[in-house]
């Protein structure tokens, strides 16, 4: 019996051969695609162990350096730099993201003094330094846009200044990106990158980062009204479409195995970069069963960032960088 219309076809001769199978795969995955995030906290002192993200930890400033060499040596081209302020240094209006000498900027300078060639890409919304855990500057029980954009504008200038080569808006106030794009051009900083955190969802994945920074929502409002509704696929064309008009580099779907549709249709409309952000929560999923013994965590980490980029992301974010990297250095 023979199956028509391609009687002689058949999909199995090509996976019977190892190397048949890997001149015929169609998405790979490279250390270079990666990006490192790091959560890290002021002074010297121990990494201390984050819980709900075992084996991740927050860096004393003192040791990031080291970091970035490593990472640098595992073939990553990026980091991404978290900070976990202090409570004494929150603050309703999140003063302390654009302090010159404060934590970000001075991370920023001991690794590009060191490090030059690895890109640093930092974190542009107010939730570490909020008392109220939020992106944005509350008034009133709600986020206020346009002042939460003035600070932004200060904060991001703040970090190109200091070096970054990436800056990430991930507040997702509307008008953010412009608003940063403009200012960096009437400040000399036209070469630096904006990563835009387009597709934003409001997620219940981000729980385990909320713990490593200390940033849960503490009052003011509820996320959901600035980040995407979990049901919203067209918004989030929008949502692109806008940040890349208004001089976004490379877009963001976050998280990212729960929306890899949205990865595919950013790609499919737009052919711009794109960026996929395996966070916190889906860490911390695999993390567990692992532990349980239920699954084999390196192959399924494989399957799932090699998902990212079948689905057409470029780059992606993920805890497991650096990890990843050195493991594929050793073949
Ligand atoms: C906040 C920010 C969040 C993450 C990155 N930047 C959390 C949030 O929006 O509450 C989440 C990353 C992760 O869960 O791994 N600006």
């Amino acid at each position: 019996m023979t199956y028509a219309p391609f009687p002689l076809g058949r999909p199995r001769r090509l996976r019977t051969r190892a190397g048949a199978r890997d001149l015929v795969r169609e998405a790979r995955l490279a250390a270079e695609d990666l990006i490192q995030p790091y959560f890290v906290f002021e002074g010297e002192g121990e990494p201390v162990a984050i819980e709900s993200m075992p084996g991740q930890f927050r860096w004393p400033e003192s040791h990031i350096v080291q970091l970035a060499r490593q990472a640098h040596e595992a073939g990553i081209r990026a980091i991404a730099i978290f900070p976990k302020i202090a409570d004494e240094k929150k603050t309703i209006g999140g003063d302390e993201a654009w302090n010159p000498e404060g934590l970000v900027p001075r991370i920023i300078g001991a690794i590009k003094a060191e490090v030059p060639e690895l890109l640093i890409m930092t974190d542009v919304a107010l939730d570490p330094y909020s008392s109220m855990g939020q992106d944005g500057i509350v008034v009133d029980g709600r986020i206020d846009n346009d002042l939460t954009i003035a600070a932004l504008i200060k904060q991001a200038l703040c970090h190109a200044e200091a070096g970054a080569d990436i800056v990430g808006p991930s507040d997702m106030m509307d008008g953010r990106v412009a608003a940063i794009r403009e200012a960096f051009a009437d400040n000399g900083h036209d070469d630096t990158l904006i990563m835009a955190y387009s597709a934003k969802y409001a997620s219940a994945y981000y729980g385990p980062f909320r713990d490593a920074l200390d940033s849960a929502p503490r009052g003011g409002t509820d996320k959901r009204t600035y980040q995407m509704d979990p049901g919203n696929s067209d918004e989030a064309l929008m949502e692109v479409a806008r940040d890349l008009e208004e001089g976004a580099d490379i877009v963001m779907v976050k998280p990212g195995l729960p929306y890899l549709d949205i990865i595919r249709r950013c790609k499919e409309t737009f052919s711009c970069p794109v960026a996929a952000y395996h966070v916190s929560g889906e860490y911390a999923m695999l993390k567990a069963a692992a532990a349980n013994g239920w699954l084999d965590e390196w192959p399924v980490l494989m399957e799932t960032l090699l998902s990212f980029r079948r689905a057409g992301a470029d780059m992606i974010l993920t805890y497991y960088a650096v990890e990843v990297a050195e493991r594929l250095k050793q073949g």
